[in-house]
């Protein structure tokens, strides 16, 4: 059977130039793919000055890195940077960095809706990066996949779509760059073009003319993530009388032997702890996944509202709109058609239709919440009061 082609079109049917069905099967965690015109026409909502503004900004996580190509030296700096910075930095060579983009400015975090052929809560973060001509983080590999779409300008890609490729680090620099570097494929992306990878492809980009590039990257916690957590969890809630017991106990051959039996019980003293009801086990995942990779915390405000004001508000055209850093997620309880709501690492149960939409929409009109039943109207309340939400009135400034 031949193998999938690694290019396609998506002018007819954007972003993927195929039925999402067909991308996870055939692409998603699997192998590489170029996609021309992913977004036709795109033109970046956000322009360099806006991003070398974010990047002074305290709290904005912003990276400069820099290639000097006589000596193949590369150097980081890490930000908030001084505004006078930028009007002296070099013609080339340079890219600058910022994380989190969508968490800054609506208009990146409505590209996340393109997504949604995944799971939203396995979508990290929109990365944006400002090259000058010939900027570049060099040759290097990811641990999660990611979607690294040409806003602005021209970039060069090459990959190494080969199994098994070399994966040494250059030892001599603080970027995990690779030691050596194969290129299979080579490709130059404009504006709306889209390259898909797979963790652990090798890739190198580098800016053809002074470039944007959105990188809508992945998150994916480790196994030691997983049981670390899941491990504190359930230290949390256990009963500190399940122990290991022995009411069994046989007169042992050798009294210093740690026997079969007694390995039996350890392993049964174990058990006694799992989550085997899949609700806890359910809820402790939905716990973890809003608060993984988490970079900034809701706060309460310090003008709290009557309930009857924020009501009236909302009927007035108000609406809520959701902290950009507080993460949703819900799941359907094993046991009938009740939900839970995870918010930022709290579950909060539902019935299903007001967690969905819930979970789905960043804004609650005064429509959405006249929909949703009492307990979620409730909810929305204690939500806004703990920060996870504020109240803007039509005409405020969106942007503050
Ligand atoms: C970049 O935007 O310059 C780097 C993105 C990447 O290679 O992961
Ligand atoms: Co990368």
């Amino acid at each position: 059977m031949t193998s999938p082609p690694i290019e396609i079109d998506a002018r007819d049917l954007p972003p993927l130039g195929m039925p999402p069905e067909q991308f996870l099967r055939d692409y998603w965690q699997k192998r590489p793919l170029l996609i021309r015109n992913a977004f036709p026409g795109f033109e970046s909502p956000i322009q360099p000055e806006d991003l070398a503004g974010l990047a002074c900004e305290d709290g904005v996580l912003a990276r400069i890195v820099q290639h000097d190509r006589a000596s193949d030296g590369w150097k980081v700096s890490h930000g908030p940077f001084p505004e006078e910075m930028f009007p002296g930095m070099p013609h080339q060579d340079w890219t600058l960095l910022v994380q989190d983009v969508d968490k800054w400015d609506a208009d990146i975090a409505a590209l996340l809706p393109h997504f949604s052929f995944l799971p939203r809560w396995r979508i990290d973060d929109v990365m944006v990066s400002f090259a000058a001509p010939g900027g570049s983080v060099g040759a290097h590999i990811d641990q999660y996949d990611v979607f690294l779409l040409q806003a602005h300008g021209h970039r060069r890609w090459q990959i190494d779509a080969r199994p098994n490729p070399p994966l040494g680090y250059r030892p001599d620099v603080e970027l995990r760059l690779l030691q050596q570097f194969d290129p299979s494929h080579d490709w130059v992306l404009g504006p709306g073009d889209m390259l898909y990878l797979p963790p652990g492809v090798p890739h190198h980009g580098v800016a053809e003319d002074a470039c944007l590039t959105f990188s809508v990257g992945m998150r994916a916690p480790s196994a030691a993530e997983l049981v670390g957590d899941w491990v504190d969890a359930m230290i949390a809630e256990a009963d500190d009388g399940l122990r290991y017991n022995d009411a069994d106990l046989q007169l042992p051959q050798d009294p210093h032997e740690i026997d079969a039996a007694a390995m039996d019980r350890v392993v049964e003293a174990l058990n006694m702890l799992r989550m085997r009801d899949p609700d806890r086990l359910g809820d402790w995942f939905g716990r973890f996944i809003t608060l993984y990779r988490v970079g900034a915390e809701a706060a309460p405000g310090d003008d709290p509202r009557s309930r009857i004001e924020i009501e009236w508000d909302l009927q007035q055209g108000g609406t809520l709109q959701r902290h950009p850093w507080t993460r949703m997620a819900w799941r359907r309880a094993a046991g009938g058609d009740d939900a839970r709501l995870y918010v930022a690492g709290d579950d909060h149960p539902l019935p299903a239709a007001d967690a969905s939409s819930i979970a789905a929409e960043p804004t609650v009109d005064g429509d959405l919440y006249a929909s949703l039943s009492e307990p979620a109207r409730d909810l929305l309340i204690d939500l806004l009061a703990q920060g996870h939400y504020r109240l803007v009135m039509p005409g405020d400034d969106d942007d503050e």
